[in-house]
């Protein structure tokens, strides 16, 4: 492409990004949630409002700002981002899951609040499967043809049956998206830090790509391969 192109590979592209960690309502004043402080899906829109994208951001909880220029939704739940993801979704180029899902959600909220009880019988909560938010993005594809890219995350520690790289190319198969950016976690790796390890897993075929560095560098590499895979705008 041209010089301006270069600079701007993502300019006329609409990329949607998913982040934080999603929460799940016990009652009005407590909820499940998890370690996802949305740096990284932070980072991603950076680097695609960089490269010239139109970023639409959904944010679950975050515990950084979220990026300035991009088009901000706000979520709590999982079901909210599913909702606000499958809409979006239908009208990006690509779409970024970066956002750490609650797999379960506890099968009632309560209208008030959950009080200590006297006679000595402490609650019991019962959770049950949230709906898989990239498996049905992916589904939803099938019929709309949109987003021509769609990434996921995993984070393997590995265990006693596979590798983490294992873990993360079985996911890539099961969820059926294009890139799936795999983090090793344990030794305190990856939440909260500003610097990080992935390897790039690639459905297409191509070889695993492990970048380490800022959380801002391993994006730009990321939105490279996501430009890459797009093409020209003009194409
Ligand atoms: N994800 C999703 N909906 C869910 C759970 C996860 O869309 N209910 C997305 C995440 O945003 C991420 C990818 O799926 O991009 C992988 O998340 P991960 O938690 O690693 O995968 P799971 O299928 O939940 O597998 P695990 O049992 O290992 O947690
Ligand atoms: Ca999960």
């Amino acid at each position: 492409g041209t010089p301006a192109g270069a600079a701007r590979p993502l300019a006329g592209r609409t990329v949607t990004i998913t982040a934080g960690g999603t929460r799940e309502p016990l009652d009005p004043v407590r909820f499940l949630g998890n370690r996802s402080s949305g740096k990284q899906g932070v980072a991603l829109a950076a680097a695609a409002l960089q490269a010239g994208a139109t970023v639409q951001f959904i944010a679950a909880h975050l515990e950084v700002q979220p990026p300035p220029g991009a088009q901000l939704t706000v979520v709590e739940t999982a079901e909210e981002l599913r909702e606000v993801t499958l809409k979006l979704a239908q009208r990006s180029d690509a779409l970024i899951m970066a956002a750490a899902v609650a797999d379960f959600r506890p099968d009632t909220v309560s209208d008030t609040k959950v009080k200590k009880r006297d006679d000595g019988e402490n609650p019991v909560i019962t959770l049950i499967r949230n709906p898989d938010i990239l498996v049905e993005v992916v589904q939803q594809r099938a019929e709309l043809e949109s987003p021509a890219v769609i990434v996921g995350f995993a984070a393997e520690t590995g265990d006693d049956d596979a590798t983490p790289l294992a873990h993360g190319q079985q996911k890539l198969q099961r969820k059926g998206c294009d890139l799936l950016i795999l983090n090793r976690v344990g030794r305190s790796l990856v939440f909260g830090q500003d610097s990080t390890e992935v390897t790039i897993l690639d459905a297409g075929g191509a070889e695993p790509e492990t970048v380490s560095g800022s959380k801002t560098s391993v994006a730009a590499v990321i939105l490279a391969r996501v430009a890459a895979m797009l093409g020209t705008s003009s194409d």
